[in-house]
């Protein structure tokens, strides 16, 4: 028999109401149970519920310390992968240089992609094992990591090679995409590098056993054409497909993803009330990216709107060099609150349950019998602080699959 771990002493437990997505308004259902416990064996929940109602035996007990519980946050977007740095563009954006205009001059990405393809293997691990040790002690237990600083085909599957050594070597559970981020700049190689893509990367992506393919929509990036062949492509494959689309400019990316039932539309910063109503009325969940918006001083995609309109709504970091250097799932919850208009309840449906359902995950993001034993323990006894702290450290204690991490 497994040994069985009771976790008590916690003051509130609080996970999202209902099963699978959570949409519109639901989204602020959350079930709070006061002096509770957690039974964990085999890394699963197997029992939650009021202290009191426990009747069976433990082989060990661990002492929440009368704080508040809530499930692992699910980060469903992160460019973690990368070398380099981007600092320049940093500064010269305080002085007045848009990021558009460092991308079309052939920087911001660019830049990235040449040092991180001059990185070797073994550094590029070790800086993304950091950054996913950091992210980890900031509550995030379930990490999307996109390739997408590669470019040669060669180049992307060393970016998804590091994540799955790296997904062997850390508790956390790291989930591969492959992400189509720019294409070329001649004219010609473009056209080349399209079918290239279409006919010779997706065979080779699929057997890589990478689940999802990404792609950046943008006037800079691949246009609605282009990432409608890729997309097609991928689904051919038997590929789910994700998209960064109305980051800058809606140009039509957030309708065609949905069209090849994407699990997930990411950024939605210039989204209007069309593409809001074609999230709302579709499976496909919207990723607000608030360290974008905090990053780049841009305007936040509309959380409110989307989330009264019906849509199912997550929250990621979008942690890279260039548009979003934010490590903490926490800091993005809160950020949620303040610059996308959701509600603390909102906003922790959004790091959780719908965060695990842009990634196709149904074993995770709430704490009920059946789950991964994926849970934080806050150091306060009311969860509401979680998305109340700014940047500080309101996550005292990560367990993942029922183990508590260092
Ligand atoms: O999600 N918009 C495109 N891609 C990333 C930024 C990557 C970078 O700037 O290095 C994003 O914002
Ligand atoms: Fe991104």
């Amino acid at each position: 028999m497994t040994a069985i771990q009771l976790l008590t002493n916690v003051a509130q437990l609080v996970t999202p109401a209902g099963v699978g997505a959570s949409r519109g308004r639901d989204m602020r259902a959350l079930d709070i149970t006061r002096d509770a416990a957690i039974a964990i064996s085999d890394g699963q929940v197997i029992w939650c519920g009021p202290r009191r109602e426990w009747t069976g035996a433990a082989d060990v007990e661990t002492d929440a310390g009368w704080c508040a519980v809530v499930p692992g946050l699910v980060d469903p977007h992160t460019h973690a992968v990368w070398g380099g740095d981007r600092l320049a563009d940093f500064e010269s954006r305080a002085s007045g240089v848009s990021y558009e205009s460092t991308l079309a001059a052939g920087g911001g990405i660019r830049h990235t992609v040449a040092c991180t393809t001059a990185s070797d293997t073994d550094a590029l691990l070790q800086a993304t094992w950091q950054r996913v040790r950091r992210m980890t002690r900031a509550g995030a237990t379930t990490i999307e990591i996109k390739s997408g600083y590669g470019f040669t085909l060669e180049h992307e599957l060393r970016q998804l090679a590091v994540v799955r050594a790296l997904a062997a070597l850390v508790p956390a559970t790291l989930v591969p995409t492959m992400l189509f981020h720019l294409p070329p700049r001649d004219a010609v190689a473009r056209v080349d590098w399209m079918q290239a893509a279409v006919f010779e990367w997706m065979p080779a992506i699929r057997d890589a056993a990478v689940g999802s393919v990404d792609v950046f929509i943008e006037q800079d990036a691949f246009s609605v054409a282009e990432a409608g062949e890729l997309l097609r492509a991928a689904r051919a494959q038997g590929l789910q497909c994700k998209a960064h689309t109305d980051q800058f400019n809606a140009l039509g990316g957030t309708e065609l993803a949905i069209a090849h039932d994407a699990l997930s539309v990411d950024h939605l910063e210039a989204s209007g009330p069309a593409q809001i109503a074609a999230i709302a009325a579709s499976r496909t969940v919207g990723v607000l990216l608030p360290g974008v918006t905090l990053h780049l001083r841009m305007a936040a995609a509309d959380g409110r709107a989307l989330i009264d309109a019906g849509a199912v709504v997550a929250v990621g970091t979008d942690c890279n060099p260039g548009s979003s250097p934010l490590f903490s799932m926490s800091l993005a919850m809160a950020l949620a609150v303040r610059l996308n208009g959701l509600t603390p309840a909102e906003a922790l449906t959004a790091c959780t349950a719908n965060g695990a359902t842009a990634l196709g995950l149904s074993d995770r993001g709430r704490i009920v019998p059946g789950s991964r034993a994926d849970f934080l323990v806050l150091r306060s006894a009311d969860w509401r602080d979680l998305p109340y702290t700014l940047g500080d450290d309101a996550v005292a204690r990560v367990f993942i699959a029922g183990i508590e991490t260092s």
